[in-house]
């Protein structure tokens, strides 16, 4: 996949990072971090330093604790991580080796997609010429106690598995279904022990931070969303690829780096996100706005937003892990109902039951799966109600 704007990565000396954080004690190596700003790459925006801080304290009771790189990357539409690990495999794991130190970790593990296995020779080779170098194993970097070593779990090829509950439960070898929480990972993740769970970007951003200062990343951005987001652009455009902005970018910015200034409409966010209007291309890519893991999908001006929303619904009906009610059944009537707006068979009042089924879906899902799966459908019916609602006579 091409690359198509310069990328901090490849600036990043490497190992500079994991050099200044032994440089510091671990509860210095959390404060640079939360003095960065920087928040989780995967899509919540959960603020990574203090994740960090969380799982430093809570008590190891088993005597360990584990840091986790989700590279599980199943939402449609991103393809970001995959290139990080393609790109600069040593970063990611320079990374997840300063989260061991912080948080006194003795154990990493890449969860790696399932789909992304001819990756793991070059992975494990990577892997293999850290420990020679002595950047993983006993004694890192001459200090001592600092012992770090990280295996490649495989994922289990379900996208929920990405969910990072599911992905423990998945991890200890069991069916990938999201837990009930509290407890949170940092408090009793992995084997019951405190858990840092990231992104493969995340990592990739610590190093990059420890290597070049927290102030430096926190220049980037915007106020609540600090540094550069890595994207993975598709659909109806003349260059998709993975580009690298500053956080508060508009998309009418994106789109016209991309080449696809005549769209109809934008899904910042996956098929888990929002479908954006042309009429609002001024919106920006953060948290304070349009927040994303990093899949931008752009849709061209002859296609029909039904058949896209069918196609994400589609999607959401297979991938429910079916635990509970609101998801499993919400998804199938959802992908039921587009169908019936298609034919034209679909009244008002019906509409308004399954905008309703919506906002049920939204709040008494269990875990994010459910809770976001009818972001899409949402956004598309309220930008058109009219047009949808005119091509279908009232037939039930
Ligand atoms: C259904 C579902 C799938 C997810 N898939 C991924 C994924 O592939 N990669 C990822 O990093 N986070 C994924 N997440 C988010 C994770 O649960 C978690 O928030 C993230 O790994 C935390 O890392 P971060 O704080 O660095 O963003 C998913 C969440 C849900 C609900
Ligand atoms: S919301 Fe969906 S994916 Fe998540 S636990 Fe419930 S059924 Fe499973």
């Amino acid at each position: 996949m091409t690359l198509r704007t310069p990328m901090t990565f490849a600036s990043i000396e490497a190992d500079a990072g994991l050099l200044a954080a032994v440089a510091l004690d671990p509860p210095g190596v959390i404060a640079t971090i939360k003095e960065s700003g920087v928040k989780g790459r995967g899509g919540a925006g959960f603020p990574t330093g203090l994740k960090w801080e969380l799982a430093a304290a809570a008590p190891a009771t088993t005597g360990c604790r584990y840091v986790v790189c989700n590279a599980d990357e199943g939402e449609p539409g991103t393809f970001k991580d995959r290139v990080i690990l393609s790109e600069w495999p040593d970063l990611v794991f320079e990374g997840m080796t300063i989260a061991g130190y912080a948080i006194g970790a003795a154990e990493g593990v890449l969860y790696l997609r399932a789909e992304y296995a001819y990756m793991r020779p070059a992975l494990e080779d990577c892997l293999k010429r850290r420990r020679e170098a002595n950047l993983l194993g006993v004694g890192i970097e001459g200090e001592e106690g600092f012992d770090f070593d990280i295996h490649i779990h495989m994922g289990s090829g379900a996208y929920v598995c990405g969910e990072e509950t599911a992905l423990i439960e998945s991890l200890e070898g069991k069916r990938g279904e999201p837990r009930n929480r509290p407890p949170f990972p940092v408090v009793a993740g992995l084997n019951g022990a405190p858990t840092t769970v990231n992104n493969v970007e995340t990592f990739a951003w610590v190093a990059a931070i420890l290597a070049n200062g927290a102030e430096w990343f926190a220049g980037i951005g915007t106020e609540r969303s600090k540094g550069p987001k890595l994207l993975s652009i598709s659909g109806d455009i003349e260059r998709p690829g993975v580009y690298e902005f500053p956080f508060g970018i508009t998309i009418a910015d994106v789109l016209k780096a991309v080449g696809g200034e005549n769209a109809q409409a934008v899904i910042v966010g996956g098929a888990s996100g929002q479908c954006v209007p042309a009429s609002d291309f001024t919106r920006t890519i953060g948290y304070e706005d349009l927040s994303t893991g990093g899949a931008v999908i752009v849709i061209g001006p002859d296609r029909d937003l039904l058949d896209v929303a069918e196609n994400f619904q589609t999607f959401f009906a297979d991938e429910s892990c079916g635990q509970c009610t609101p998801c499993r059944i919400g998804n199938v009537k959802l992908l039921e109902g587009i169908r019936m707006l298609k034919r034209g068979e679909c009244s008002e009042e019906y509409l308004k039951d399954l905008m309703s089924l919506c906002g049920t879906m939204q709040v008494a899902s269990k875990c994010g799966l459910g809770q976001s799966s009818p972001n899409v459908f949402l956004s598309i019916l309220t930008q058109q109600m009219s047009a949808i609602v005119n091509r279908a006579p009232a037939t039930n």
